[in-house]
């Protein structure tokens, strides 16, 4: 075995032993089968932290919308048409309220990112360099507009059979058809495609089923994955944060580098930096930014080489 197999060897491994220590093999058994899988709250979110993600992103809604939302009917969210229904052209929003960019709300979302069972899943299907691309929160009332079936992964059809993006989303509601949960097409991964726009209905999609999941859990899925939503026919407020992981080359949702303030990476280990893209520098608009991107970047790829024991770390080989 040369050297590179070696090094290859030893994340496949570090994976793999993530993967036993957290009791997550039939999970994995179950995403390479069908393209998602569910992780129950024991296993997601122990310690309550499936109930605390719910506070905080109520928390969240009240000071961005300037109301408290109402979890119990939805009132607050009824037929919501929010910032980006003029880009969805349906009668109102498939997704109700997207709240963005929600690391820099609450520390309890840093804890949500660094979560190990998220981790673990996130390095099998992106390998162990995923960055964050965008952590966002879902909070949708009763509405009339399914979400259409679409892949995550961004780029044209044919895809990449490996998964280029993954999708781990906590689940702060119970998840069923009638509370609108996610839609998914089973095996769709393996078609390395996007549907046509006759196949994107959920609602008409004769092999499109309602994920049902329970409140804590979270429920992860391949970039080629079908998926998309089903309208919310009950009251109350199906509340959800998409955590949207990506291989470091792919372009990010969120714009991180340099953005990130220092006591957050200070009171987090060198993976978290890495995973908020502050181990990137592409995206210069002079050789001066060229220069200073690659100065910021080199310490927090110094510090994952030395975290990982990982000396490739850096290096673009390390990207696939
Ligand atoms: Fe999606």
């Amino acid at each position: 075995m040369d050297a590179s197999a070696a090094t290859q060897a030893t994340l496949l491994e570090r994976i793999w032993d993530e993967i036993r220590e957290h009791k997550l093999e039939s999970f994995i058994a179950e995403l390479d089968s069908k393209g998602f899988t569910v992780i129950p709250p024991e296993l997601a979110c122990p310690g309550n932290l499936g109930e605390r993600l719910l506070a905080a992103c109520l928390d969240v809604a009240e000071r961005r919308n300037g109301e408290p939302p109402d979890l119990k009917d939805g009132s607050s969210h009824a037929n919501f048409k929010g910032h980006l229904d003029k880009f969805t052209g349906t009668a109102d929003s498939p997704f109700g309220d997207l709240m963005q960019s929600l690391i820099f709300e609450d520390q309890l979302f840093e804890k949500a990112l660094m979560n190990p069972v998220l981790l673990t899943l996130a390095s099998y299907l992106c390998g162990y360099s995923v960055v964050l691309s965008s952590m966002g929160c879902f909070m949708k009332g009763p509405n009339q507009s399914s979400f259409a079936l679409h892949t995550d992964t961004p780029m044209p059809s044919p895809l990449p059979p490996h998964s280029m993006v993954c999708n781990l989303t906590y689940v702060l509601t119970d998840f069923n058809r009638k509370n609108g949960a996610t839609a998914f097409v089973p095996g769709s991964h393996k078609w390395c495609r996007a549907p046509e726009a006759h196949e994107s209905n959920p609602d008409n999609n004769p092999h499109a089923i309602a994920v049902e999941a329970a409140a804590g859990s979270l429920v992860v899925w391949h970039g080629n994955t079908w998926h998309g939503a089903f309208n919310r026919s009950r009251p109350g407020l199906r509340v959800s944060i998409p955590v949207y992981m990506a291989r470091p080359y792919v372009r990010s949702q969120e714009g991180l580098i340099g953005e990130v303030p220092q006591e957050m990476l200070d009171r987090n280990d060198p993976r978290f930096a890495w995973l908020l893209q502050q181990g990137l520098s592409y995206g210069w608009s002079s050789q001066d930014d060229a220069i200073a991107r690659v100065e910021h970047s080199s310490p927090h790829v110094q510090a994952m080489v030395a975290y990982t024991g990982e000396t490739r770390f850096g290096s673009n080989t390390l990207y696939g």
